[in-house]
């Protein structure tokens, strides 16, 4: 087990938060914050209509721009949605894609996760997999189950060479936007239990080579702790990625 073999990625979700305006501010205060870190990969996934202002802040820069979401199809009548071509041509790089908020207030559904990532990774994405456990599920000590049917069924049709372009977000769900985070050992745990499920599908070493992400409730304070076990290559954050100074730790945590 080498951490070495994969990149740490710090990836903040906004959600939404932050106008065109405040986008604008936001990087430029973050900026020199993090200018000086080249061991990780610095991503912000903002909101769509923010995403302009985002470009344009973090252009010639270490930080890269992604989007919260993005539909299945190519094109077409449906209304309010975006499409992975329009992402891309915009300058956005990442897509998170799964997130819980999306499964719980939105419909989402493993198999609608699984064609937004093929169409992500077929237009030339890289996606950012959510996965993750509710409550009642780690009380009945199902956790595992449940992240290895997400990751398998989202990853269905998606072969080794398209997995280079996923990143995957462990986000037990009862530690989102709640400040009660998972203990090291137990993002430690699950992480490395999505990567068992990747090496069945496609061998050690793309498991290895592989991102797994932490997410929920990681800050400035508890992320060099989650950030220091072997199977958290990164974090994906909410709440501590709105204020710069915050989310420059985390980022400083992860070198
Ligand atoms: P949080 O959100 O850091 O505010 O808990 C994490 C996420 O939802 O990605």
């Amino acid at each position: 087990m080498n951490k070495k073999l994969r990149k740490a990625i710090i990836a903040g979700n906004w959600k939404m938060n932050n106008t065109p305006a405040q986008t604008k501010k936001t990087i430029n205060e973050l900026k020199p914050l993090v200018e000086k870190c080249k061991k990780c990969e610095i991503v912000l996934c903002v909101p769509f209509v923010d995403i302009q202002n985002a470009v344009k802040a973090a252009k010639d820069t270490n930080i890269k721009i992604g989007a919260q979401n993005v539909h299945f199809a190519e094109k077409g009548a449906y209304t309010g949605e975006i499409s992975a071509q329009m992402l891309l041509e915009c300058g956005v790089e990442y897509v998170i894609i799964g997130h819980s908020e999306r499964r719980q207030y939105f419909g989402e559904t493993d198999e609608t996760v699984n064609k937004r990532v093929l169409a992500a990774l077929n237009a030339g994405l890289k996606v950012i997999l959510c996965v993750g456990e509710v409550l009642t599920e780690r009380e009945q000590d199902v956790t595992s189950e449940v992240v290895s049917r997400q990751t398998k069924i989202a990853l269905l049709g998606v072969d080794k060479k398209m997995l280079k372009n996923v990143v995957i977000a462990y986000e037990p769900v009862w530690a989102i936007g709640t400040g009660k985070v998972a203990t090291a050992d137990q993002a430690d745990e699950v992480c490395g239990i999505i990567r068992n499920v990747l090496a069945e599908k496609y061998g050690a070493k793309a498991a290895e080579g592989t991102t797994i992400q932490y997410g929920g409730s990681m800050n400035a304070q508890n992320s060099a702790e989650l950030l220091a076990k072997v199977n958290v290559d990164g974090g994906l954050i909410g709440g501590a990625s709105l204020k710069p100074a915050d989310f420059a730790q985390i980022v400083k945590n992860a070198q």
